[in-house]
């Protein structure tokens, strides 16, 4: 069965509560349990990981490369700065779509860069929790 890892960086651990005008009242582990309900319509195994560590992202994308034939991720601020999570992304050679759940483009001029975006397969930004729903579709019709 394909097994795609969905990916939440830092401070995502408090949606429901943190800044809901920008990101919704929707909590994190409800945006999960739609994924989860997605995959088992879909067929596809999904496992859900969220880490406010940079390094903890690096090592859940490394070992995504031994199980997952893709990755959803929202690294969160990390996206914004870390090119180690680049250069994993760029290391691990399966597909990643990033997504973002508020319209980056529309806020500070720091979100408008992404380290990430050009070693990504594809990306999602604005749609709220929806972000990750268009994210697992379009990954799963790549891998088809
Ligand atoms: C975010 C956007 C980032 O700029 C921010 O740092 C986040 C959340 C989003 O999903 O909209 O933590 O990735």
């Amino acid at each position: 069965m394909t097994a795609i890892l969905i990916l939440h960086g830092p401070n995502l651990n408090l949606l429901g509560t943190r800044e809901p005008e920008i990101y919704g009242s929707i909590t994190l582990d409800e945006i999960n349990e739609k994924l989860i309900a997605l995959g088992k319509e879909l067929g596809v195994e999904i496992k859900c990981v969220q880490s406010n560590h940079e390094g903890t992202l690096i090592d859940a994308l490394q070992d995504a490369r031994t199980w997952a034939s893709g990755v959803v991720f929202n690294p969160g601020g990390y996206t914004h700065t870390s090119i180690a999570l680049r250069d994993a992304i760029a290391a691990i050679g399966i597909h990643v779509i990033e997504v973002h759940l508020s319209n980056v483009y529309a806020r500070e001029g720091f979100r408008h860069t992404s380290m990430i975006s050009a070693v990504c397969k594809g990306k999602v930004v604005g749609f709220g929790w929806r972000s990750y729903i268009l994210g697992l579709r379009g990954l799963i019709e790549l891998l088809g």
